[in-house]
Formats: structure tokens, C-alpha cells, sequence
């Protein structure tokens, strides 16, 4: 492609981020959409988010990918944040919707998506989550309206108990009505 004045800015920002994969990808994306867009990371330490999102809107970048250690510090420096991201507790996505910068997380529905292209369709089965952490989190929120049975397993067992807790309190508020439950 060829870069001009209408091009527009997508980035991730995180830190690290050089090792990121996420360039290529939606660069390559882009490219096959015929998209006069280029994506680009950018290392973005703790004490420089709040400038970072702030330049972002500023410079009217079209949308950031956020990613370690960012995922919940940025929510606070949004204008929005959709309720799906505000019930995990972290943003993956933000989008520039004409100067709005709105949070969503994708890391679960991606995942719910990654195991139906590989044939595998958790509704209404068992599934066994490995990890309590921040990606357990979003993917147990999705399946969460799917499956019938959440089973977590976890190094530490007070962070699976946790967990459960806390997400017994989220799906109330989205209102699913799943077992969840902590081994
Ligand atoms: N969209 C995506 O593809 C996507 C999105 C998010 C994250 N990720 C990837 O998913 C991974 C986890 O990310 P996260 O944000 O969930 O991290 P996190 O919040 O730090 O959680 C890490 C989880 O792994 C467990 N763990 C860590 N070291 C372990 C060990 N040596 N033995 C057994 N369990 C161990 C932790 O257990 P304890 O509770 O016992 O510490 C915890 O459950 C990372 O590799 C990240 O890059 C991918």
C-alpha cells in the first residue's frame, strides 16, 4: 500500500511489545481488505498510559490494541468502556468512534471462536479452565453463556476461590444463569 494523508493509524501499546505478532497480523489484514491503514507497536511504560491514550485521541489514531501490563490501568483513562470489558476488568480493544475512545475485550469471544474453527462447540458440556489469571477471566466470562459446567483449576488454589467468587458476582450482573465452580 501506499502510505498518503488519508492514511489512518491502528497500534498496540504495551511493554514489552516488540516481540509482538500483532503487526503483521493487521497489516496483512488490512492489506487483503484493501484498508489504507498501517498498524504499528508502541512501547508505552505505566507512568506514560494516560499520555499515550491521550496522544492516541489527539492524533486521531483509529483504534489501539492494548496489551500487558496496560490491560486494566487503561480503562480509567477512556471515555467509555462496554460492559462486557468493565465486568472482566480489562481492555484489550479501543476503538476511536469520532473522538470517543471506547474499551471492549475480545480475548474471550476470540477464544470461544479459535475452538468452534477447530471443531470444537463447548455448549452445554463440562469445561475445564487451566489458569485463574486475566485471559482465564475473559474466556470464562464467554463460556460462561454457553456452557453448562465452568471447572477451575488452578496453581493456587485461593486464586481459583477467588475467581469463582468474583465471577459469580459479574454474571449476575450480566444475568447468566451457568454452575461455575472451583476444584
Ligand atoms: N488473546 C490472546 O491470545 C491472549 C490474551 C491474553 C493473554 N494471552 C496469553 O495468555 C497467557 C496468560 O495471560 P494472563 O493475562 O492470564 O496472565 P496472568 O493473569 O498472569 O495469569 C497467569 C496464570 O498462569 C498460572 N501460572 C503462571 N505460571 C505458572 C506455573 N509455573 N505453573 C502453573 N501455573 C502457572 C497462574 O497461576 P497462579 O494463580 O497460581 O499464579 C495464572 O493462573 C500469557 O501467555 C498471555 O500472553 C493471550
Amino acid at each position: 500500500m501506499v502510505v498518503n494523508g488519508k492514511t489512518r493509524v491502528c497500534a498496540i501499546i504495551g511493554d514489552p511489545v516488540e516481540h509482538s505478532l500483532s503487526p503483521v497480523m493487521h497489516n496483512a489484514a488490512f492489506k487483503e481488505l484493501g484498508l489504507n491503514i498501517v498498524y504499528v507497536a508502541f512501547t508505552v511504560t505505566s507512568t506514560e498510559l494516560k499520555d499515550a491514550v491521550l496522544g492516541a485521541k489527539s492524533l486521531g489514531l483509529r483504534g489501539l490494541n492494548v496489551t500487558m501490563p496496560h490491560k486494566n490501568a487503561v480503562m480509567s483513562h477512556l471515555d467509555a468502556v462496554d460492559s462486557t470489558a468493565e465486568s472482566i476488568g480489562a481492555v484489550n480493544t479501543v476503538l476511536n468512534d469520532q473522538g470517543k475512545l471506547i474499551g471492549y475485550n475480545t480475548d474471550g469471544r476470540g477464544a470461544m471462536i479459535a475452538l468452534q474453527e477447530n471443531g470444537v462447540y463447548p455448549e452445554e458440556k463440562k469445561m475445564v479452565l487451566l489458569g485463574a489469571g486475566g485471559a482465564a477471566k475473559a474466556i470464562a466470562h464467554q463460556a460462561a453463556q454457553d456452557v453448562d459446567e465452568l471447572v477451575i483449576l488452578n496453581r493456587t488454589p485461593e486464586k481459583a476461590e477467588q475467581f469463582v467468587v468474583e465471577r459469580h458476582r459479574a454474571f449476575e450482573v450480566v444475568g447468566a444463569e451457568r454452575d461455575i465452580s472451583n476444584h
